[in-house]
């Protein structure tokens, strides 16, 4: 028996929102929290963090971006297929309190990240700023249910056809120029753009927290797969996070690690879509 999809919306170009039935995650799950999922047999483990869930329907909300084999065959899956693991919920739960003023950036597809913290940062009572980049306008995804949940939302894009011109880490650093009071920072999104984050706040002294997305195999620190360095020291994202203080994070090393399989995962999905082209799926 798997996981069986019960509703999907398509977000973007390249980005879908699935609400699956799994109702022990449902019931367990914290925002910050991921799954590692497998569509089948053969497949490959895939962590996703959980955008939302229902309890009483039993339900999460997952969103992907088709990025590599395994989430474009995700995303070929419609309502009533099923999954075959679902596992979770995985990871610490973000620790959120009434820091204040909170501004929440989301870079690129990290938004779809970034949505369950901002509601419950902004459950806790804090007033939110919410800042979305993305490199261009069709790019841009979450948009009006940010707007709903945050106090103030700004939009960048790197070519200007939508909101601000520039990154999304600007509109952060001209704050804090001009003695806007800011708590507490929550940054996710691609590595260079949550490095950047924590270069903004540091010399201002503002607590930064990052998600990162390390390689995970078995989400439960046997494999060592998702090693991060933070302060000096080696933690597993999986347990130990996927959240850490952005001043304490080894991006750099990050960046390296991540690097480490682009080139059998390029011919991995290369593969895959000869293989959809020659079925007759796309
Ligand atoms: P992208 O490269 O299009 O960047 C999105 C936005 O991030 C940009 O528009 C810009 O505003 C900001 N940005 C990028 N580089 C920056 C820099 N050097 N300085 C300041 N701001 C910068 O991102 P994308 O392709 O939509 O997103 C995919 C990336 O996000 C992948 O690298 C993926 O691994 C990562 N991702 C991370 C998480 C996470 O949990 N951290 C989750 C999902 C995806
Ligand atoms: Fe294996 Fe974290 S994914 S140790």
């Amino acid at each position: 028996m798997g996981y069986k999809i019960v509703k999907k919306r398509v977000l973007g170009p390249d980005s879908k929102m699935f609400v699956i039935e799994a109702p022990y995650v449902a019931r367990n799950a914290k925002p910050g929290q991921f799954i590692i999922l497998r569509v089948n047999e053969r497949g490959e483990r895939i962590p996703l963090t959980v955008a939302g869930s229902d309890r009483e329907k039993g339900s999460v909300t997952i969103i992907f971006q088709e990025v590599g084999k395994t989430t474009k065959l995700l995303g070929t899956l419609e309502e009533g297929d099923e999954i075959l693991d679902f596992v979770g919920p995985l990871g610490k739960p973000t620790e959120i309190e009434n820091f204040g003023t909170v501004m929440t950036l989301g870079g690129g597809f990290g938004t779809a990240v970034l949505y369950p913290l901002v509601k419950a940062i902004k459950e806790k009572g804090n007033y939110v700023i919410t800042a979305i980049g993305a490199r261009t306008k069709d790019l841009v995804i979450l948009e009006d249910e940010m707007r709903e949940i945050s106090d103030e939302v700004y939009i960048t894009t790197d070519d200007g056809s939508y909101g601000r011109k520039g990154f999304v880490t600007e509109v952060l650093a001209d704050f804090l120029k001009e003695g806007r009071k800011i708590d507490r920072v929550f940054s996710v999104g691609p590595v260079p753009m949550m490095k950047a984050t924590a270069n903004v706040t540091k010399p201002y002294g503002v607590k930064t927290i990052v998600s990162l997305n390390p390689i995970m195999v078995d989400g439960t620190g046997m494999c060592g797969a998702c090693r991060v360095e933070v302060g000096g020291k080696t933690k597993f994202a999986c347990i130990d996070g996927p959240e850490f203080d952005a001043h304490e994070v080894n991006f750099d090393l990050l960046m390296k690690r991540l690097g480490m399989y682009r080139e059998e995962e390029k011919a991995s999905l290369e593969r895959f879509l000869e293989e959809i082209k020659k079925s007759g799926r796309a």
